[in-house]
């Protein structure tokens, strides 16, 4: 009898170590480039983001600051949409014309980067190409 319970308890702490794994597997740590889903023909080559050194080097703080979430047109500070692609709510354009979407993204990477005269702005210097 006793020896069914231990063994109960060990099947439980496996299966939350596993949960634990998976879900560290799926953090923010992980993201060492952008590669938004909703672009299928990239033209150019993957773009580089170490995701944490990037923020803590920045001394950027606020999740916020990228995954934004906007009410009635303003902006909610201390709420984020970090489980989201930029994607679920920035359109696309068209698949001959992705237009907009990029230019979401060129205008937020850059345009901070522009802002601090700090970080790259050149195409290559983002789209780098892997070894
Ligand atoms: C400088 C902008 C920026 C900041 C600041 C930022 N992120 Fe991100 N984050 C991104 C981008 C870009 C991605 C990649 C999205 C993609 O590939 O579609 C991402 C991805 C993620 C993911 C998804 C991981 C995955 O595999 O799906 C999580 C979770 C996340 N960030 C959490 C955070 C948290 C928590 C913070 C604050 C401590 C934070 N981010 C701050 C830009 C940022
Ligand atoms: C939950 C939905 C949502 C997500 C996810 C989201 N955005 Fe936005 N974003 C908005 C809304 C709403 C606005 C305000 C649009 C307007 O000006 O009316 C906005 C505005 C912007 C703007 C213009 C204003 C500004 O803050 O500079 C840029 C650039 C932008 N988003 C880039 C991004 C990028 C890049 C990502 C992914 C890291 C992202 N957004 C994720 C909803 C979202
Ligand atoms: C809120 C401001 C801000 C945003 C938004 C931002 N960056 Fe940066 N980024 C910086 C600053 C500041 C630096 C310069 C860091 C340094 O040189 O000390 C930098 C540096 C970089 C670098 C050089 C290597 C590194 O990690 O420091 C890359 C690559 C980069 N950014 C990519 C991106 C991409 C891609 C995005 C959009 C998903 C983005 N950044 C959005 C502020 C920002
Ligand atoms: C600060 C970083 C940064 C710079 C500089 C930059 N991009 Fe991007 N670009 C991005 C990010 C982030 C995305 C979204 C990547 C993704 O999801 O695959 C993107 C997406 C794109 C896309 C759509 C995806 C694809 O590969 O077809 C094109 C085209 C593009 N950029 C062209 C350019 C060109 C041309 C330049 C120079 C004039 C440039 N970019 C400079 C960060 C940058």
């Amino acid at each position: 009898m006793m020896e069914k319970r231990n063994f109960m308890v060990y099947v439980m702490i496996v299966l939350l170590l596993s949960i634990l794994a998976a879900i560290t597997a799926s953090s923010q740590e992980d993201v060492t480039t952008v590669q938004d889903s909703a672009f299928t023909d990239r033209m150019r080559y993957t773009v580089v983001f170490l995701h944490d050194d990037h923020n803590d080097k920045d001394e950027i703080e606020d999740c916020y600051v990228c995954h934004h979430l906007y009410e009635e047109g303003e902006l909610v500070e201390d709420e984020t949409s970090e489980e989201m692609e930029c994607s679920e709510c920035h359109e696309l354009g068209n698949d001959k014309n992705p237009i907009p979407l990029v230019d979401t993204y060129h205008s937020m990477c850059k345009g901070c980067h522009l802002k601090n005269k700090a970080g790259p702005i050149m195409c290559s210097e983002c789209h780098v190409k892997q070894k």
